[in-house]
């Protein structure tokens, strides 16, 4: 249904070659404070007016660390997603599970790599700094929609994380932290693969759909994206308040409206529109069903 040349055979082969061990990524390494943490394309911090460059700095590192701290979150989800569909799927295929455990354990490392950056920035950067949650509402939430809802979640999500490691990461010229632009690029690498596997998982169950549970499948994705758009909503005004503590300052409220304004804007693209109009994404969904991409085009061009 969906045209892909993708295989469960291959992309095992290539998972197990690039795979790495978390001691090796974070052995003796640590955080540089004098250097941004995200590329501005995703921090969206060098046009606000109201700030120095200094506080520009601790809001580009803020942006960075709940870059990294909203990852932890939402891959939660995804490994019970993985496992349900192994245990739910009518599968004689003993490399297609072999490389779905492999994923699902992947992303159990993932989340372990990014509590360890959560770990390490909250000793070093001074202030404390709020993120959304209980990670376990958040987790419930997605999950309580259709398995075809939350694996074209997951879709976005792994294609997402890729553009943003090679259209602003890669070859930034941005002096990023080292250590952060290091653990992107280790992320990548394996979530290659994983948008590749989930191509294969959306491809399975929408084969095994009719038409009006495809429907239900693309508009349950949609609400996903919604209840998230709401949670980056409330992690700006999080953000605001790490911001005042770490640069010492009230912020006036016209001051905030500004930051508020840039970084709602930057949050969005970064974790929703990103993904959502990615050329791999947007034709997968086309493929699913015509009209269910049209409003996905719709929701998109309304949160820009
Ligand atoms: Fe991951
Ligand atoms: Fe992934």
């Amino acid at each position: 249904m969906l045209s892909h040349d993708y295989d469960y055979e291959s992309i095992l082969e290539t998972s197990h070659r690039v795979n790495w061990k978390l001691e090796e990524v974070i052995a003796g390494r640590t955080l540089d404070y004098s250097r941004p943490f995200l590329p501005d394309a995703l921090a969206g911090v060098s046009g606000i007016r109201c700030l120095s460059d200094a506080e520009k700095l601790k809001l580009n590192q803020i942006r960075g660390f709940t870059y990294l701290a909203l990852f932890a979150l939402v891959e939660e989800y995804i490994v019970p997603s993985v496992l349900d569909h192994v245990r739910t799927g009518d599968r004689g295929d003993d490399r297609g599970v072999q490389a779905l455990l492999h994923f699902a354990e992947e992303e159990t490392k993932h989340i372990e790599l990014f509590k360890w950056f959560v770990r390490e920035f909250e000793r070093g950067f001074g202030t404390p700094c709020g993120v959304i949650g209980p990670a376990a509402a958040i987790v419930a939430g997605i999950l309580d929609h259709s398995p075809l809802g939350v694996f074209l979640t997951t879709l976005q999500i792994e294609w997402m994380t890729q553009m943003h490691y090679l259209e602003s990461v890669r070859d930034t010229r941005e002096g990023l932290d080292p250590l952060v632009c290091s653990l992107l690029r280790h992320h990548w690498m394996e979530e290659s693969q994983h948008a590749k596997l989930d191509t294969l998982v959306v491809d399975e169950i929408a084969r095994d759909a009719t038409p009006l549970e495809i429907d239900k499948g693309i508009a349950d994705y949609m609400d996903i994206g919604k209840m998230l758009g709401g949670g980056l909503q409330t992690q700006v005004e999080l953000d605001l308040v790490s911001l005042e503590k770490a640069i010492g300052r009230r912020l006036s409220d016209p001051e905030k409206a500004e930051i508020r304004e840039a970084q709602i804007k930057a949050y969005r693209w970064t974790f929703l529109q990103s993904g959502m109009t990615h050329p791999k994404f947007d034709r997968s969904l086309r493929e699913l069903a015509s009209a269910g991409y049209t409003r996905d085009i719709e929701f998109v061009r309304a949160i820009a």
